[in-house]
Parts: structure tokens; sequence; C-alpha cells
């Protein structure tokens, strides 16, 4: 009987996971496209045949076990709805010229062009922060480039990075014990234009959830995109300096911010998180694999900040997060992977 049951949620797992690997090829498609228009070469040393197979097989392990989530109710089969195909394809012709424009930039090696009146470019704003990181335009500080954000992840990462990030999810109702229906108050830090916000709040429609960011510009997106409700607020706010009272909230998250801060900010930011945690509170932090996680994938990751401008990524590979996590004091420690990316749970 029990296995008649394993069968039927395979079976159904089973659209699921053919929509997810559909959408897959059409980003990678779209991503090759680019790479041939730009006639651009990668850099860094080149991933072996043996080296793409394993990718390949953890893609297909990240959608089986992603359509196994929605089949076990760990989030709803409403996190696969895609968005207007017309806004997809609108979207492509800025989207080549973006790549030029980036091409340009990258060549030239700049990686701190700001118009001198962008309003969104703040004294208040930290100096690491003030970067044209990825060589996207104006860095996190251009409308521009908060609609072209999630379209070119997605290429970037074969259409994975959305399954990647509900990881965070996974997480956090395994390890945490939460459930669809917990009242509790989450906190998210670099919600971006709020691609995890929506997966958080289709998980817990019954929690407060709080999204910040440093970038206005990104945070105007991300309310844009989240259907209003009392339950949600958005908020500027450093991840490293956050303004909440101590023991606020019964969930501090992030996803992919980690890779983006210097080293010693990466401590604030937990040291940050735990203080407005409150006792027993979950803490959940999504970003890239480091090397000692799959030193199989070393290639990709020492690839990485050499095709794009990541200018902390060699340093947080090398460095655990796990590590930084134990610093502060945390329990319960708890690390999780899928494909590119790892979700370090812990408890206060
Ligand atoms: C790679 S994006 C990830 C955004 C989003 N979480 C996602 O999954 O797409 C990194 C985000 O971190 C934000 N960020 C960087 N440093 C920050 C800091 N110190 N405090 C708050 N947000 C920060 C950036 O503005 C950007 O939105």
């Amino acid at each position: 009987m029990l296995e008649l049951i394993m069968d039927q949620k395979d079976l159904l797992s089973i659209p699921l996971y053919t929509y997810s690997l559909s959408r897959s090829f059409l980003y990678s498609f779209e991503f090759k496209l680019l790479q041939k228009i730009f006639g651009e070469a990668p850099a860094g040393e080149q991933p072996t045949q043996e080296d793409f197979e394993k990718l390949q097989g953890q893609v297909i392990e990240l959608f089986k076990q992603d359509s196994r989530n929605i089949v076990d109710g760990i989030y709803p089969m409403q996190v696969l709805l895609p968005e207007s195909p017309f806004n997809h394809i609108m979207r492509l012709p800025t989207l080549i010229t973006d790549a030029l424009r980036s091409q340009k930039q990258k060549k030239r090696r700049e990686s701190k062009k700001f118009e001198k009146d962008n309003k969104y470019l703040e004294d208040k704003l930290p100096e690491y922060f003030k970067r044209n990181f990825h060589f996207q335009n104006q860095g996190y500080l251009s409308e521009e480039s908060a609609v072209l954000y999630d379209h070119q992840v997605e290429m970037l990462f074969s259409g994975t990075a959305n399954a990647m990030r509900r990881l965070l999810i996974q997480s956090l109702k395994k390890n945490g014990g939460y459930t669809s229906s917990s009242r509790i108050r989450i906190l998210e830090l670099a919600c971006g234009t709020g691609s995890s916000s929506r997966f958080l709040r289709m998980a817990f429609p019954n929690a407060h959830i709080t999204m910040t960011d440093l970038s206005r510009p990104y945070l105007k997106t991300a309310r844009e995109r989240l259907k209003q409700d009392d339950n949600l607020d958005f908020l500027q706010a450093d991840a490293a300096e956050l303004p909440f009272k101590d023991e606020s909230f019964d969930i501090v998250c992030s996803v992919f911010l980690f890779h983006e801060i210097p080293q010693d900010i990466r401590d604030k930011v937990i040291q940050e998180s735990k203080r407005v945690l409150k006792i027993g509170g979950s803490m959940g932090h999504l970003d890239s694999i480091q090397l000692h996680d799959r030193p199989e994938f070393a290639v990709f990751l020492n690839n990485f900040p050499i095709e794009y401008h990541e200018p902390f990524f060699k340093n947080y590979i090398q460095h655990p997060l796990e590590e930084h996590i134990t610093k502060a004091g945390l329990q319960n420690i708890k690390t999780e992977l899928a494909l590119l990316s790892k979700c370090v749970f812990s408890t206060k």
C-alpha cells in the first residue's frame, strides 16, 4: 500500500518536472543565443564534458526534488505559474541591447560606473555596494536593471534559479517544523526584486513578512510584483545594521546575499540576524555552494567571478558560511544542497 502511495506521488510530480525542464530549455536557449550573437568565448579554465554531465545530473535532481516538494505540499503548485509570455517576449530586445552594453563595460573593466544624477546613489549606502555588480547597468541602483534582473539570472542558470531559491522553504519547513498555517513573523534580508519573497508568501500565507533590501529600485519592483496585503512590509534596510528591536522575528532569512558582501560584513549580517531573532527562532540563509560543499564543481565556482563582476565571490567560496554561523553562537546548524545552491539552517 505504501509503495502504491509513493508511486502515485511520483506520477503526480512528472508533469511538474517536465514543465520545469521545458522552462529550463527555454532559458538556456536564450542564453546560448546571446552568447552566439556576441561571440563571447568563456573565460577561465574550461569545464570538461564530464563536468557538464555532473552538472546536468544535479539539474535533474533539483527539478525532481522541487516537483516532489509541491506534491508533498511544502509549497503550492502556484510557485510554477509562468509570467505572461507577452512580458517575457517584450523584454527580449532590451536584454539584447543590455548584453551589448554590458559586454562593452566588461571589456573596459568598468565596475563603478554611475550616472552623476543617479537618484538612487545615496551617500548612506556602504562603499562596497556602489558597484556595477555583474556589470549590470548602474549595479543594483537603477530601475532598468531591476526590470531585467530576474530574466538575466534565469538565463545565466538555465532556468534553475527559482527552484534553487525554493530550497530555503524546504529547509525552513523540514528543519524548523513550520507549516503553511504558522502565524509567524518573517524577516527577509536582501529580497531584491521579490523572487524569493513571492515563494515565502505562497508557502506561509498566514505569516507577517517584512522584506528588506538596500536597493530602492529593486524594492520598488518587489512591491509592484507582490500582491499587496496587510501582512507585507517593504523597507530599505542594510542587513548589517537592521532597524528592528531585539527578538522581533520567528524567522530571519536571505537568498543570494552572502556572496555579494565582504567577509567582515557577512559576520555582521549574521550577528544582526541573530539579534532580531526570537529565542528558539530559525535562521535560513541560502546562497551559492562553496568549495567544500562540492569540490567537483570547483571549475564552475572558480570561473564565475572571472566571467562576471562578482568582487566578493572568490573569498565567499573559500570561507564556509557554517563557520560564520557557528562563530555567532547559533545552534542546530544544518546544510542542504541543491545544484549550485546551499541553504544553511540554524536556530537561536
Ligand atoms: C543577488 S541579489 C539577490 C536578490 C534576491 N534575494 C533574489 O533571490 O533574487 C543580492 C541582493 O542583495 C542586496 N544587498 C546587497 N548588500 C546588501 C546589504 N548590506 N543589505 C541589504 N541588501 C543588500 C542587493 O541590493 C540585491 O538586491
